[in-house]
């Protein structure tokens, strides 16, 4: 079956093939600010609302795990204002996710949850707990998240189930590693979508992109609607995929 993107100009017909699970890195929010005179935190409202505009879309057309860096474990270095407004957009996020329900999305948050304000942390596990059954499409949110640090804490767990002698060293496999991290059960990423110029993964699901397709765009991250999104898919689409083969 094609889908069929409705166009101002022209009709973008995308890929049979659709990613099962995309990552967006939401990067360029600051620089879309500032290059309207605003504080940076306008740039993150703009990014969150963004958000929800490409989620509901991915949800359209059918893709069934997206995730979405929102704050590294290395963004609380930020000015103290930027973190606080960040923290805030989160909480009126958590507080107005009914339609995750009603469309039957499931949340899994990545990350270590206990750096979180109390509200915050208990809303985090409230939702993923109600939404755990939901079945069309998982939304994973990277919040206080670190590639590196999520595979040191699977390599604790591991070594204290090897101490405890629930498992043998020897035993430890790519797939115990995997399920020791934040998303255990869930594809790995197929197509990596970065906008605002930089090319690089800033420690984003390290392992999980190991076999990803890139795409990299100059459009910042509040700019990148459902449009963008169209090329990204087309891109993917073309690109030939042999996971080490030939
Ligand atoms: C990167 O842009 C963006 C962030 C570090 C924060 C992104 C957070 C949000 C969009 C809100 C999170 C909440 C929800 C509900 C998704 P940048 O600030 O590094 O941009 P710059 O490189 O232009 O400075």
């Amino acid at each position: 079956m094609a889908l069929f993107g409705k166009k101002e100009k022209e009709e973008i017909v995308l890929p049979e093939k659709l990613p099962q699970h995309i990552g967006f890195i939401m990067d360029g929010n600051g620089r879309w600010a500032k290059k309207r005179g605003l504080p940076r935190t306008f740039g993150h409202v703009e990014g969150a609302k963004n958000f929800r505009t490409i989620v509901r879309y991915c949800k359209k057309l059918g893709i069934q795990n997206i995730s979405f860096y929102a704050f590294s474990t290395e963004n609380w270095t930020r000015p103290l204002e930027e973190v606080t407004a960040i923290m805030n957009i989160f909480r009126d996020y958590l507080n107005d996710v009914q339609e995750l329900l009603t469309e039957n999305t499931k949340m899994v948050f990545l990350g270590d949850k206990d750096k979180f304000a109390p509200d915050l942390r208990e809303k985090m596990i409230k939702l993923e707990e109600d939404t755990k059954d939901c079945k069309e499409m998982t939304l994973m949110l990277a919040a206080n998240y670190g590639g590196r640090d999520e595979l040191a804490r699977a390599a604790r767990i591991l070594a204290k189930k090897a101490a405890d002698g629930e498992i043998k060293p020897e035993d430890i496999n790519e797939q115990s590693i995997a399920d020791e991290l934040y998303t255990k059960g869930l594809p790995d990423v197929d197509l990596v979508i970065r906008p605002s110029g930089e090319y690089r993964l800033s420690n984003y699901l390290i392992w999980q992109c190991a076999y990803a397709e890139y795409y990299f765009t100059d459009v910042l991250w509040p700019d990148f609607g459902t449009d963008e999104l169209d090329k990204a898919l087309v891109e993917f689409g073309k690109r030939n995929r042999r996971f080490g083969g030939v």
